[in-house]
């Protein structure tokens, strides 16, 4: 976590919560950031598409940013129950989750689906979070290198920078199973991703873009890897519906 890289603390709430859950999370981390006076990290929280207009009046003005888990690669049109990137824009979101494992396993998305959502996000000025991440079976085979830069070179749009990019590397078989790689394992996966970016966007938009992990992160071992060199935040499931927790883990920051 080097100083030009601002740590990026997310929490994806997945489907998770009724309107009375996600109020009174957003409450609470309304109230603590607001208590902060100078945070050094960035906050954001992805509420899902229900609770995304609530849970923005709540935080508003708190310097907690709003982000979806998903959106579709057009701008509009006969495309039933999906919601575009200019929708989120509209409610106030800055950022969207694309690429997601469990976007990936559930719904057949494949890193052009991704690349094509990612560049809809960017063009409504959205900040789009891919995510990208080998399986246990990948692992176990030796192929995590080659498919974390398969899925990186296939999901990254020619338009990104650090501005409306965030890469997530998220084992699959880390995500909620409280498994972590080793330090090592994470550190050397992450310096695999800016190489990677390195030769897609140049070294100064490779050494400016936020890599985030995610996979089981909690306050018990947010601190190590957020430590790590090429680490510059977090994507947390499961601690992030719990105020309590997910403000321990940005706390690791400081
Ligand atoms: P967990 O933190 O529950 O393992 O989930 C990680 C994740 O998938 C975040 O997008």
């Amino acid at each position: 976590m080097p100083q030009n890289r601002r740590p990026l603390i997310a929490g994806n709430w997945k489907m998770n919560g009724l309107k009375a859950d996600g109020q009174a999370l957003a409450k609470a981390l309304g109230e603590q950031m607001r208590a902060e006076s100078d945070p050094v990290f960035d906050m954001l929280v992805c509420p899902p598409f229900t609770l995304i207009a609530n849970v923005g009046e709540t935080i508003d003005g708190s310097g907690i940013a709003l982000g979806a888990q998903d959106c579709h690669p057009a701008d509009k049109g006969a495309h039933t129950a999906d919601i575009s990137a200019a929708m989120l824009r509209d409610l106030g979101c800055q950022f969207v989750i694309v690429g997601h494992s469990e976007r990936r396993t559930d719904h057949g998305e494949m890193d052009q689906e991704v690349k094509a959502k990612a560049e809809a996000a960017q063009a409504s000025d959205l900040t789009a979070i891919i995510c990208i991440g080998e399986t246990e079976h990948q692992r176990d085979d030796g192929k995590t290198f080659d498919v974390v830069k398969t899925q990186l070179t296939g999901s990254l749009p020619n338009s990104s920078d650090s501005s409306n990019t965030v890469i997530a590397y998220e084992p699959v078989w880390a995500i909620g199973t409280g498994r972590t790689p080793s330090n090592d394992e994470v550190q050397e996966v992450h310096a695999l991703i800016r190489d990677g970016l390195s030769q897609a966007l140049g070294d100064d938009q490779a050494a400016a873009v936020r890599v985030l992990y995610g996979g089981s992160m909690k306050p018990e071992n947010a601190r190590e890897l957020i430590a790590l060199p090429d680490v510059d935040g977090g994507l947390i499931g499961g601690a992030s519906l719990k105020a309590e927790d997910f403000w321990a883990i940005a706390e690791s920051c400081t």
